[in-house]
Order: C-alpha cells, then sequence, then structure tokens
C-alpha cells in the first residue's frame, strides 16, 4: 500500500487514557449501553463522531486571535461573509451556533402540517427538526444506495424519477424546498454527482420549487467529483463546490465538519424575502445578524477553516485515510457499505451480526463490543437512530443497519485506526458471541442521544 502522507506536522497533544476491559463494564453498565453517555476521558478512540472534533491549524489559532469580539457589525463577521460568499455565490449570510440551529430557523419558516419535504437523505436532525414542525420528511435515495456491496461512484445521488412522482402525488404547492445532503451522511458518506444536482434542479424548476443543500461536508463530496466525475479533474474542489452551490436556492451548513472548527455554521440565501424573515427569527433564538450565537473569534477559525478544507493535499489525505480503514477492514472480511465514504467507515451490521434481528439492535450490539473490547467509541447509524415505532409497538426498521466509525479530522494518526481496525476483527472472528439489546427508556425524539439500554 503507498503512504499515506498526513500534510501537517504535529504540534499539541493529548494524551490517552486505556482503561481495563473491568473498567468498561462498569462504565458501559453505567452509561445503560448507550454510549453517548460515557465520559469521553473514559474512551481511548473517539470514533463517534467527525463532527467539532477537528484539530485546528496554526493558522486557525492565530486567526481567533484576531476575533472581533463586537455586538454589531464585527470585522470578523465581515471576514467570515467574504469567504462563505465566495463559495457559495450567496448575497445573505447568517451565521448560526451549529447546523441544527440553521434547520430551526429555516424549517419553522418553510415547514408545517401537510407539507412534504424530500431529500436524498435527511440527517437526524434535520429530520427531527421538519418533523417537530408537522411536516413530513421523505428520504428519496437511489436503489443503489441501499445496497452497501453495489459499488456505485455516487450513492448519494437523488432518485430524480421518485422525486417527480413525489411532486406529481401531492402536487408542488405541498413541497416548499427539496433538499441534497452532501455527502449523504446516513448512508454511507457517499457523494452526489453535479449531474444529479442538474437533474434534480431540472424537476424543481418545472415546478417552481426551491433547491437548498446540507452542505456539511461539501470539501469532500466536492473531491469526490473531482475523482469520479468525468470533465472534473482538472478543477478545483472550490471551483467544483462553486458549481455545486450555483445550482442551489440556499444552503445550510454545520461547519463542525468540513469547516473544520469545533464549532459554528450558517445559513445562506438568494432570497431577499426570506432571508428577512430568517433574521427576524435568528435576533430571537441565535443573536444579531453578525454574530448568530458565535463568537467573534469561532467566525474567524470557520472562515480560516473552511478554506484549509478545501485544499488538494488535505483532502487527499482525508479521502485517503478513510478508504485506508476500509481496505484493512475488508482484508478482514467485515461488510462494510462500499465504495468508502468521505468522513467515516460504515460496518453493515445486519450482515456483522445476522442472528440479531433490526428490534434488537444489531449494530448496538457491535458499538458496545467495540467499546467493551478496545475502549473504541463509534455510534450506531441504524434501528436505534433511525427506527420508529408503529401505532401497534411494532419496530420500524430503517432500510440499512450500520455501525459508523467516524473518523475525526486531522486527530487520528494511521497506527490508532489500525488498533480500531484490528479490534473490530477480533470481534468479527467471535461475532456470533454477540447479543441484542432491549430499550428501557427513550425520548420521544432523537432517541439514540439518551436512550437506556440492557443486553438481552
Ligand atoms: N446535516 C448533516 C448531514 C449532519 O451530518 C449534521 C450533523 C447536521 C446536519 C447537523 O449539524 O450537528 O452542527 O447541528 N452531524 C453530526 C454527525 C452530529 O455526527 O454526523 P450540527
Amino acid at each position: 500500500m503507498p503512504v499515506l502522507f498526513e500534510p501537517f506536522r504535529i504540534k499539541v497533544v493529548e494524551p490517552l487514557r486505556m482503561t481495563t476491559r473491568g473498567e468498561r463494564e462498569r462504565l458501559l453498565q453505567e452509561a445503560r449501553y448507550n454510549v453517548f453517555r460515557l465520559r469521553s476521558e473514559d474512551v481511548l478512540i473517539d470514533l463517534l463522531t467527525d463532527s467539532g472534533t477537528a484539530a485546528m491549524s496554526t493558522r486557525q489559532w492565530a486567526a481567533m486571535f484576531q476575533g472581533d469580539e463586537a455586538y454589531a457589525g464585527a470585522r470578523s463577521y465581515f471576514r467570515f461573509e467574504e469567504v462563505v460568499h465566495s463559495l457559495t455565490g450567496m448575497p445573505y449570510i447568517f451565521p448560526v451556533h451549529q447546523g441544527r440551529a440553521a434547520e430551526h430557523i429555516l424549517f419553522t419558516l418553510l415547514g408545517g402540517h401537510g407539507k412534504i419535504i424530500p431529500s436524498n437523505t435527511h440527517f437526524d436532525t434535520t429530520r427531527a427538526n421538519i418533523e417537530y414542525t408537522g411536516a413530513e420528511a421523505v428520504d428519496l435515495p437511489i436503489p443503489e444506495a441501499l445496497d452497501p456491496e453495489t459499488p456505485h461512484p455516487f450513492k448519494g445521488n437523488m432518485d430524480v424519477e421518485r422525486l417527480e412522482e413525489l411532486i406529481q402525488r401531492h402536487g408542488p404547492e405541498r413541497i416548499p424546498v427539496c433538499l441534497l445532503t452532501v455527502t449523504s451522511n446516513t448512508i454511507g458518506g457517499q457523494p452526489v454527482s453535479l449531474e444529479n444536482v442538474r437533474a434534480v434542479k431540472q424537476v424543481l424548476e418545472r415546478y417552481g420549487i426551491p433547491l437548498f443543500l446540507d452542505a456539511c461536508r461539501v470539501a469532500e463530496n466536492a473531491y469526490f467529483i473531482k475523482l469520479r466525475e468525468p470533465g472534473y479533474a482538472e478543477r478545483s474542489p472550490w471551483e467544483i463546490a462553486q458549481e455545486l452551490f450555483s445550482y442551489a436556492d440556499g444552503c445550510f451548513m454545520s461547519a463542525k465538519k468540513d469547516g473544520l472548527a469545533n464549532i459554528g455554521g450558517f445559513l445562506a440565501l438568494r432570497d431577499a424575502e426570506l432571508a428577512e424573515r430568517v433574521g427576524h427569527l435568528l435576533i430571537l433564538w441565535e443573536g444579531f445578524p453578525t454574530y448568530g450565537g458565535l463568537a467573534g473569534r469561532d467566525l474567524e477559525a470557520i472562515a480560516e477553516g473552511l478554506q484549509e478544507a478545501f485544499q488538494e493535499e488535505y483532502l487527499q489525505y482525508r479521502v485517503g485515510f478513510v478508504s485506508r480503514v476500509v481496505e484493512w477492514l475488508t482484508e478482514a472480511g467485515i461488510p462494510l457499505v462500499k465504495p468508502a465514504g468521505g468522513h467515516a467507515v460504515f460496518v453493515d451490521a445486519r450482515r456483522f451480526a445476522p442472528h440479531i434481528p433490526p428490534e434488537h439492535f444489531p449494530g448496538q450490539a457491535i458499538v458496545c463490543a467495540l467499546y467493551l473490547h478496545a475502549g473504541v467509541r463509534a455510534v450506531e447509524v441504524g434501528s436505534l437512530m433511525m427506527g420508529k415505532r408503529a401505532a401497534d409497538g411494532r419496530h420500524l426498521a430503517p432500510p440499512l443497519e450500520l455501525v459508523r466509525l467516524a473518523i475525526p479530522r486531522r486527530v487520528y494518526t494511521e497506527s490508532h485506526l489500525r488498533y480500531v481496525a484490528d479490534a473490530l476483527a477480533d470481534i468479527y472472528a467471535r461475532r456470533h458471541e454477540l447479543r441484542g439489546l432491549r430499550l428501557l427508556r427513550e425520548a420521544p425524539f432523537l432517541r439514540h442521544f439518551t436512550a437506556e439500554l440492557e443486553p438481552l
């Protein structure tokens, strides 16, 4: 295998703490078999999320010292606005404290009972913010996306035919906006092609429906387009992203991912009238429109981080790292979502532990085993996160049962991930010993964050 070259050197280090198997058994039991309830100090390698967990660069830390903390009209806002405007081409740019704050504001204005909001695939907070308003969130992935083995280059694509059917069945007046999530997180960090964005846009234009991007991993998506879509090899990831945004009427981005920041995000719009209404809610819920729930120094970190996230050497390393881990796990025979995605490795829990039915959370069984065995924290993206309960109490399983090993940006080395891959291979070799879990308590929405479980 070629050397994986990290385009940075390490200046500050944070020690990791190993626990014993006995300690982890107690800690997991106290956490009610939900790894969101663990203390991060009790985790050796934390692959819970790639969100807000990036290591910042010297340039980002230096920029933070330049933060202008004025309530209104801060210099840091204008620097942030210039970068976001250059990327998205959108005239109205609102900072928010993170992605879901943008979702809350947007769907409060566009959602509501009777409304339907389609996407290639909604992320959990996006879906929850839509459903909270009474609207319906509909996923329209291409069929290949639902088969972990199919090696389609753009599994994040939306099924354009089903989109048109949906519009004709319900009428365009019930569909206030259509989303494309780039990359598609819940089905494996898979990219959307520009060809697909153009096709979706064409259909939407015919019915007068605006297109919005959920753009938190847009740099990774742009890099996949450069690698895989004919005609884009010579374009820079930044230019490719500019073309992506050119088809959209608006977007929101959690800068905790491809903003390389630990907090923050934005909502960007083309429509002046919608922007005015967003501005009012922003003041109510987030803050004055030139800081939107962030400190001036956070805006600086994002302005710098966004530009670094599009650097080609960085993206080559980033995407190369994820596919390296996929290669190791494939060698161990572990069933995965293929091809490798941008921010995480996704294990196919259904084939890993076929003896555990969806209602007993096969993905969560693997997550618990990985923590017990090696102190590694992953996250379930399956029946616990996205399953539903039918009116008669039956469990409705989502199409995929996955375990996500999300790779924080610029944080772990190849040896850290080799350790994780070896640990997972050990568990796979003894997969018949895995046991399912039972839910003891759950919240009315986003239940995976706080649920309490027990092993069967
Ligand atoms: N959209 C997508 C596609 C996401 O992955 C996330 C967050 C959000 C929106 C919400 O952004 O967290 O800043 O409020 N994803 C994280 C994850 C939490 O672990 O995948 P946020």
